[in-house]
């Protein structure tokens, strides 16, 4: 997602801030934008697209001596990816660069045009800059100016402002979106979302906490908290190895993107979260029309996130819905009807068989979606509509964020057409999105249950395999289970629904059989309580996860008393992740990389 970098000192500052930049392409983007304040002049640079086109757009400008510069990349959320929405953005006298969401910023900014302020951008990060030059009006200081505009913004933010009237600064505030400081032995400061930004050209860090505010200037920092107070400064070395900086402390990036899902589903739901409604920017109001089916086609993790779409689309709008293998549907010799809306589903937006059926279902004359997390993919190209995951790049091979994410904007849109069918009561629809809401919260990675895993791991590395059983969206999310298994681990697993084991695969039970039961406390669960017993019953070893104890188990995992299955399944589904990476990491293979597979599959 979206990545700052700032400097202040006399080296070339478009240099330094480009190089900041393209360490954090890897989060994805689609604009780029610097400005940089020298003997009380501006300039500005913006480019959409790669970085390259942003050098293009800035390759006359030259700098000597001392200057403060500011750059963001841009993955679009309020907007489209335009120049003219990308940062920083401008006021009469200062830029301010921005991650997060300011959430109040309608309200702010209908006050601000009342005042006459003409906005340029469809963002809303513009409120910052402007609301900073109307209260700098009245205020003693552009600092004050600065406070007062942070008491007066809500939401999510990492922010740098710099103004002309106090050259050689910049003002920083951070809360809910990380920001980091970092200075060197030449009296160089610089700022970064994320350290890799940093790494190479600093020798110690901040990582600045919620709340935290304050600005810099050449060789000085002034902090401050939450309650106004000055905050001590304490710098941390920064490491010199650029991956092990990109996993942030982390050991593996599959360790790293469990962890972050509570930011990326954020990110998800930003700005499409109503009081009574969902709101799809980049949807067409006429996309159902006529549309009496959905067919939804996906592979490997993303198929599963398909599957849980399935349940939810008939349960929320009362829609027939279909999922197909992609690799199975493209030669099959499917039967299509103009009145399906056909959508795919993929991270990468690569994957050769999910594209070809894609191309398949447009020859038909259907009408197509692509659910993806890579904006300009050539899915997402060749769609008629497509909502972005906006998950950020993952790395690590077997995906985790990225079901996440799917998962969560298929829920929404289930409520989305919901809203449009009407098959849901506004106060339901309510009730959903309240529970969006909770989603990051849900997923953020409980330090307990992460040492249990760990611990428990030990136990799960032999026998003859291992059946995750579910039901409901539970069962798509037992497939899911096993394949995380399968391919971090190279141990056998499969999913199954539990209703189903008694028809041929419990004959495989026995001790050394382990089963992973998800238990949801408010999905089907005595039906699913019964078939574990049964399952105990034969011996076999018997892990449950639910938030309500389970006698027959040999191992329990207690998850949160959640308020509705779908916040059990993600909590469920951060649980699954886990135990398969700490099984992989006893068994010692490398859980980024695991061996024949690849991260998009672009041959069939
Ligand atoms: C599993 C995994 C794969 C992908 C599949 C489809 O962890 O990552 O199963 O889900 O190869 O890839 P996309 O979603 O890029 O189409």
């Amino acid at each position: 997602m979206c990545g700052i970098v700032g400097y202040i000192g006399v080296k070339p500052v478009k240099k330094i801030l480009i190089d900041g930049l393209r360490e954090l392409e890897y989060r994805g983007y689609d604009s780029a934008g610097i400005a940089i304040l020298q003997e009380g002049h501006f300039s500005l640079f913006k480019a959409v697209g790669k970085l390259i086109n942003l050098e293009e757009k800035a390759k006359n400008y030259e700098s000597s001596g001392f200057s403060v510069g500011i750059g963001h990349t841009r993955w679009a959320t309020h907007g489209k990816p335009t120049e003219l929405n990308a940062h920083p953005h401008l006021g009469q006298n200062s830029y301010v660069v921005h991650n997060g969401i300011i959430e109040n910023y309608q309200e702010l900014k209908t006050m601000l045009v009342g005042h006459g302020i003409h906005f340029l951008s469809q963002t809303d990060t513009e409120v910052i800059v402007h609301l900073f030059e109307y209260l700098l009006k009245s205020a003693a200081t552009p600092f004050d100016a600065f406070k007062q505009t942070l008491a007066q913004i809500k939401g999510a933010y990492a922010i740098l402002l710099v103004n002309a009237d106090a050259e050689g600064t910049i003002f920083f505030a951070k809360h809910g979106s990380p920001m980091i400081i970092g200075r060197n032995h030449d009296n160089e400061t610089f700022f970064g979302s994320s350290d890799a930004a940093l790494i190479g050209k600093c020798h110690e860090v901040i990582y600045l906490e919620d709340g935290h505010y304050g600005y810099a200037s050449s060789g000085a920092i002034a902090l401050f908290d939450e309650q106004n107070r000055e905050v001590a400064l304490r710098f941390t070395a920064l490491s010199e190895n650029k991956l092990s900086a990109q996993k942030e402390g982390y050991r593996f990036f599959m360790e790293k993107e469990i962890y972050e899902q509570s930011t990326v589903l954020s990110d998800t739901l930003m700005g499409r979260l109503r009081d009574e409604s969902i709101y799809f920017e980049e949807l067409e109001t006429t996309l159902f029309d006529g549309i009496n089916e959905i067919k939804l086609c996906a592979c490997g993790t993303s198929y599963h996130a398909a599957l849980v779409a399935s349940y939810l689309f008939e349960r929320h709008s009362k829609i027939r819905t279909s999922v197909e293998i992609a690799s199975e549907f493209r030669y099959r010799e499917p039967f299509l009807t103009p009145d399906t809306l056909f959508v795919v589903i993929s991270q990468s937006g690569e994957t050769a068989d999910t594209l070809e059926s894609l191309k398949m279902a447009k020859k038909f004359g259907l009408k197509t979606m692509v659910i993806c997390n890579v904006d300009n993919s050539s899915m997402v190209r060749l769609a008629d509509a497509s909502i972005l995951t906006r998950a950020g790049i993952e790395k690590g091979v077997a995906s985790t964020k990225a079901f996440a994410t799917q998962v969560c904007v298929l829920w929404m849109l289930s409520l989305y057409l919901a809203g449009e069918r009407k098959t849901l009561s506004s106060s339901d629809i309510q009730h959903q999105i309240t529970l969006l809401r909770s989603l990051p919260a849900t997923v953020s990675v409980d330090d307990a249950i992460h040492e249990q895993l760990r611990r428990l791991s030990k136990r799960y590395l032999h026998g003859h395999g291992f059946f995750f059983i579910g039901r409901d969206v539970f069962y798509p999310l037992a497939l899911e289970g096993a394949l995380k298994l399968k391919e971090i681990s190279y141990l056998h697993a499969e999913g199954y629904p539990s209703g189903e084991m008694k028809h041929g695969p419990i004959a495989l039970a026995d001790p050394e059989l382990f089963t992973i039961a998800l238990l949801p406390q408010h999905m089907l669960y005595d039906k699913t309580k019964s078939n574990i017993e049964e399952l105990s019953a034969r011996d076999s070893t018997i892990c449950s996860i639910s938030p309500l104890d389970f006698d027959k188990a040999d191992d329990h995992i207690c998850t949160k008393n959640a308020e509705d299955y779908m916040l059990e399944f993600f909590e469920m589904m951060v649980v699954l992740q886990l135990l398969s990476m700490e099984i992989a990491i006893r068994l010692g293979n490398d859980v980024d990389m695991p061996r024949n597979l690849a991260k998009s599959v672009t041959v069939e």
